[in-house]
């Protein structure tokens, strides 16, 4: 059981039909096998989110083929992609944006069991209650909204939402990139923790190799849309082969640690910033 990206490539059509557009992935290669965390880090514009859009089946890829089960999704009939978007979910950089403002949590984090038609509407709310638990964030704010909640909740009430139908894959894309310092480490644990306790397969998308360093049993990384390296966390950080993972590493080394590492100060949501300087915090370089 895995998904298979296999020698993805991916062009963006430009505007002007003359320039010459470079590829923004290119024969990108990796299997996400449940239990285990692979982490795809390099810099903003290297591919990454074209790959996990490409992945997740929001994005066609210009070559290539992604493999659930060792079936291509583009083989794939509507019936199987409910399969697919049942046991494959995402967490994205911003929750601010990925969940509707109007609706309260408590209907934000049981839309998916809604769209599947899973319980009745008393079984709902209490799945609601439990998968809030299941992130730390109190039962009370299920009737609030979204602009009510700081941005370190929200990303852990996307990530309820994310965890709803028990998937088995969970696509993180950036997520700790809009959030403050403060509250990183926390969504980083809780990460870990969800995939130790339930074997989830993550695929945790970073421009920050501290952070992929913390999480992940795998590294890729990724450079001008091309996978450079792939290594076991330990064989990484005992010494990349890629000259570019070298100075990746030799960067992360001369910048603070990473949010779960050993960065002092508080973890707890709780002190999280307000929402106006929280989402300037940090933005992918
Ligand atoms: N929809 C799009 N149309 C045209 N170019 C795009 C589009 N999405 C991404 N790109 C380009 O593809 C490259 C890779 O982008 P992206 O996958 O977002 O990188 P990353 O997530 O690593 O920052 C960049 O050069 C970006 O400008
Ligand atoms: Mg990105």
């Amino acid at each position: 059981m895995t998904i298979r990206a296999q020698d993805i490539s991916k062009v963006f059509m430009s505007r002007s039909k003359s320039a010459t557009s470079t590829p923004a992935v290119r024969d990108a290669t990796l299997e996400i096998t449940p239990g285990q965390t692979l982490g795809l880090v390099g810099q903003s514009g290297s591919g990454k989110s074209t790959l996990a859009r490409i992945i997740l089946g929001l994005l066609r890829p210009t070559s290539g083929q992604v493999l659930f089960n060792d079936q291509p999704t583009s083989q794939f009939r509507a019936a199987d992609w409910g399969r697919f978007r049942r046991e494959v979910q995402a967490v994205f950089q911003d929750p601010r944006q990925a969940l509707n403002w109007r609706q309260e949590i408590g209907s934000i984090v049981t839309e998916p069991l809604r769209n599947y038609r899973i319980g009745d509407r008393a079984q709902r709310r209490a799945r609601a209650a439990e998968l809030l638990e299941q992130v730390s964030v109190s039962p009370k704010l299920l009737t609030r909204r979204p602009p009510e909640v700081s941005g370190g909740q929200l990303q852990r009430i996307a990530i309820a939402r994310a965890l709803a139908l028990e998937p088995r894959y969970l696509i993180c894309d950036e997520p700790l990139s809009a959030l403050d310092v403060s509250v990183q480490a926390g969504i980083v644990n809780l990460l870990l923790d969800l995939q130790q306790r339930q074997g989830l397969a993550l695929l945790f998308i970073s421009h920050d190799l501290g952070v992929v360093r913390h999480l992940s049993d795998q590294v890729l990384v990724m450079r001008r849309g091309e996978i450079v390296e792939s290594a076991s966390a330990a064989e990484f950080y005992q010494g990349p082969s890629h000259p570019y993972s070298r100075e990746l590493v030799g960067l992360a080394a001369a910048t603070a640690p990473a949010a779960g590492g050993s960065r002092p100060g508080p973890t707890a949501d709780t002190t999280d910033q307000p929402p106006e300087t929280e989402t300037t915090a940090t933005t992918a370089t």
